[in-house]
Order: structure tokens, then sequence, then C-alpha cells
């Protein structure tokens, strides 16, 4: 089994967990994931890490009084598993800036635009309403900022003249699910050629 450890947070679908629990699952990703956490309750993301058998847990922030507090709350669990590294995956809550700098360095997240394009939400509409040519998503190290960091690696995907903001996500969420699991190995490796510059990945279709 191996030593690097794994904490995913999401907030929905988790989709992307799952490319990175069948990554792992093939031993592409040379890793174990040790916890799930969402902060929101029946989401198919926690039904995912259920049935991959990984412990996960529900922290609803709506419990809580104050951002701070739940960031707290949320650390600890964090805590209680040593992680070597902490995923974002559709994690939809913007994080402290005390929690980020705890755990900067070892904290990521994918972003649905090719950042610094479209910080926040709703970046296939812009990238439509802009008319690019191409849109994609961002791996890149959390800092305090949001979607901001210094990128790992980003997925690049066409614009196509017919593409309504669903059909974008989807090509966008399947550019994800291939650049989250390569950037994920390359910290594990601590691939340092391949993190010292962002890459590029073009998914043509
Ligand atoms: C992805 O589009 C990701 O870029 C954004 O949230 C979405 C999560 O999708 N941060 P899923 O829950 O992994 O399916």
């Amino acid at each position: 089994m191996s030593h690097f450890r794994i904490v995913v947070l999401l907030s929905g679908k988790g989709s992307n967990l799952q490319a990175i629990i069948d990554q792992v699952s093939v031993g592409d990703i040379k890793a174990e994931i040790i916890a799930v956490i969402s902060n929101r309750p029946d989401v198919m993301g926690l039904q995912r890490a259920e049935k991959a058998g990984i412990p996960n847990h529900v922290l609803e922030h709506t419990h809580f009084a104050s951002r701070e507090a739940f960031d707290q709350s949320l650390a600890q669990i964090i805590d209680s598993y040593e992680p070597d590294l902490i995923v974002l995956a559709g994690f939809m809550r913007i994080l402290s800036d005390v929690f980020v700098e705890k755990f900067q360095g070892k904290l990521i997240n994918i972003h649905p635009s090719l950042l610094p394009k479209y910080k926040g939400l709703h970046t296939h509409k812009q990238a439509l309403e802009n008319r690019d040519n191409e849109h994609g998503a961002t791996v890149h190290f959390v800092i305090p900022e949001l979607d901001t960091g210094k990128n790992i690696i980003q997925g690049i995907v066409p614009v196509k003249a017919d593409d309504t903001e669903e059909s974008l996500a989807k090509r966008v969420h399947k550019v994800e699910h291939i650049i989250y699991p390569k950037a994920i190995q390359w910290i594990i490796e601590a691939d340092t050629k391949q993190l010292s510059k962002p890459s590029t990945f073009y998914l043509d279709k």
C-alpha cells in the first residue's frame, strides 16, 4: 500500500474524485485516498467515496456561525488524517486565509477556465459570450487570493460554433479528468521538471 496520503474535498457530483479513484486503482496515481469530506450532505461524491470504500465525512457549513469556525472544524478533520495532499475537487466554498496558509503547498484546486481568465463562477458562459476559440481547465496550487496560485497544468479544449454552456462544460469536464490525475502524480513524484513550468494538454474533440 502506498504511503502518500490524499484527502479530497468536494461539494457535489464528484466526477473528478471518480477520475482520481480510477487512476489510483489502476496504479497510475501512486497514493491512497484516505478520506473524502463534503460540505453538503447526500451528494453523489459521497456515494462514490462510499462505493470505493473511502472514509467520508459531511461537514455542513450551514451549521456554523462563521466561515472561520467551519474552516477550523474542517482543518481538524483533515489534520486527523495527516495527509500529504489536499485536493479540492468541486469544493464550492471559499476558504479563509488562515486555512489556506495552514495548508499552503499541499492544497490544490481545479478551476474550469484557462486561468488567469475567468476567475470565480460562470466560466463557460463567459467563454461563450466572449467568443473564445479555446476554453479549458487549470490545476493550481491554492493561495489566499481566489483562483490564483501557481499553475501546474492546463487542459485546453476547442469551443465549437454550436456549443451551449452544457456541451462546453461536458468537454471541459473530460479534460479535467485527464489533467487532475496527471498533476497529482507529478506532485507525488515531486517531479520538479513538470512542476517548475506549467504544462498544457490539448483535448482536440
Ligand atoms: C469542476 O468543473 C471543477 O473545475 C470545479 O467544480 C467542478 C467539479 O465537478 N471546481 P465534479 O464534482 O468533480 O464532477
